[in-house]
């Protein structure tokens, strides 16, 4: 088969770079092109020098590089309309391009948690009671808290790289935080408000489905490990690792996750003439034995897309390529039975301020796959050059195998400050 597709991956994380390993598998693909990119993708794949944020620059390089897939991998620029941006390009060229990701207004369901939050109840999704309130009702926010049972959970409206939300055990540090974001503007003018919401009490998984507006299909669940330290402890981070399958997500499980989560979501959003296109993230909490959404994201996750795509087995590329035309249920994706596990790999004081500029050894690797994150090359080095560095998935025929496999990677990695989680998945093998 003649392969004719150029392919344009917007990010530089270990994410994009599971994405451009997964799609060079495909038969129908001839160049891989990442903007910005990192180390690895650099020497792999090519790095177009091109920030997410810049928009004309990407449509250029899209002209003139002839790219017909173009895979948005983080959220703020789908946040941002890049989707709607090049919808309103009169160029032929461009009319004929697929984008993979939401345009600007179903976006804003990880945009805005107030208005996930309202297409929820509007759906009738189970979800954790919220209230919004913004700098103006500073007052009334503070007896409202201090009158909430503990834990509360303060979430900021708008992105916030992650760092946005706080599970509270005390008032006080609940108003510390509101504070933080109204008053303090912490993460920036874009939180002009925030929700305070109930605290659901169970244990969480991530659930993702890629949709052409139409149809939808769902792909494998992943556990993510967001604390730095073991046993979930110290700060939230991007995420310290993952696995998939996550034990409680059986047929039942999923059937609930489908009829009270995803269809009403779906439906609701085609109801305000909103059609909802790329991967979507469900983050789950499994309370007794039933999902609530405690978070949508217009994307993949990263580490989850490193563990999912380990586990998916054929071509993604046509499932990608059928949102244009709408038939994405002929291209059904197809689940290897066996486990996979993402190990990552972080710079010393991540996720504060990570400090930079380490070398990066890598030694000759037996089993499973290196993705690479916050890396850089210079004269024929690989430097640190981020928070979360290198990522290593392996997988295996349980999640036993699968772990040990990563962890056995991760011994090829070596840069000064290095530190990684040592219990990612042994919460799920227990059980
Ligand atoms: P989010 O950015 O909304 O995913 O929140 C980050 C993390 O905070 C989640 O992954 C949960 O671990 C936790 N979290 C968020 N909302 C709640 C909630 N209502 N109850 C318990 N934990 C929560
Ligand atoms: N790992 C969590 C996220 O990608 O949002």
């Amino acid at each position: 088969m003649e392969k004719l597709l150029k392919v344009l991956i917007i990010g530089s994380g270990g994410r994009e770079h599971a994405f451009a390993r997964k799609v060079n598998e495909s038969p129908l693909v001839d160049k891989i092109f990442l903007a910005p990119g990192n180390g690895g993708t650099e020497t792999e794949f090519t790095n177009l020098p091109i920030e997410a944020s810049h928009f004309e620059q990407l449509r250029d390089a899209i002209l003139s590089l002839k790219i017909k897939l173009v895979i948005v991998g983080p959220e703020q620029p789908l946040v941002d309309g890049i989707i709607d941006y090049f919808q309103n390009q009169e160029d032929t060229w461009l009319k004929e391009v697929v984008f993979v990701g939401p345009d600007k207004a179903c976006a804003a369901l990880e945009g805005s948690k107030d208005f996930s939050k309202q297409i929820m109840k509007e759906a009738g999704i189970p979800t954790a009671k919220a209230t919004v309130f913004d700098a103006s009702d500073w007052e009334e926010l503070q007896t409202y808290i201090l009158n909430h049972a503990l834990p509360v959970v303060i979430k900021a409206d708008g992105l916030a790289a992650g760092k946005g939300v706080a599970v509270c055990s005390s008032h006080q540090e609940a108003l510390d935080f509101s504070r933080s974001v109204l008053k303090d503007k912490v993460f920036g003018e874009a939180n002009q408000s925030l929700l305070v919401e109930e605290f659901l009490d169970g244990i969480e998984v991530s659930m993702f489905t890629l949709s052409d507006g139409v149809h939808y299909q769902l792909l494998p669940e992943a556990k993510d490990y967001k604390r730095i330290f073991d046993q979930d402890m110290g700060p939230n981070t991007g995420g310290m690792g993952s696995v998939s399958p996550v034990w409680f997500v059986d047929e039942v499980f999923v059937e609930k996750v489908k009829s009270r989560i995803i269809n009403p979501l779906f439906n609701t959003l085609n109801s305000k003439g909103l059609s909802y296109k790329g991967f979507l993230f469900i983050g789950i909490m499994k309370v007794g034995n039933d999902p609530f959404v405690v978070e949508f994201n217009v994307r993949m996750g990263d580490p989850e897309t490193q563990t999912v795509l380990a586990r998916i087995h054929g071509d993604l590329v046509p499932a990608l390529m059928s949102i244009s035309h709408q038939n994405l249920d002929q291209f059904p994706l197809t689940f290897d039975k066996e486990a996979a596990t993402t190990i990552v790999l972080c710079a010393e004081n991540y996720p504060d301020t990570p400090i930079k500029g380490d070398e990066i050894v890598l030694s000759e690797q037996v089993e499973g796959q290196i993705f690479h994150a916050g890396t850089k090359r210079n004269e024929e080095k690989i430097w640190s050059n981020g928070g979360r560095v290198i990522s290593c998935t392996a997988t295996g025929y349980n999640l036993k195998t699968a772990s040990e496999r990563a962890y056995r990677l991760v011994k090829n990695v070596k840069f000064r400050g290095m530190q990684y989680r040592t219990d990612i998945g042994l919460d799920l093998m227990a059980s």
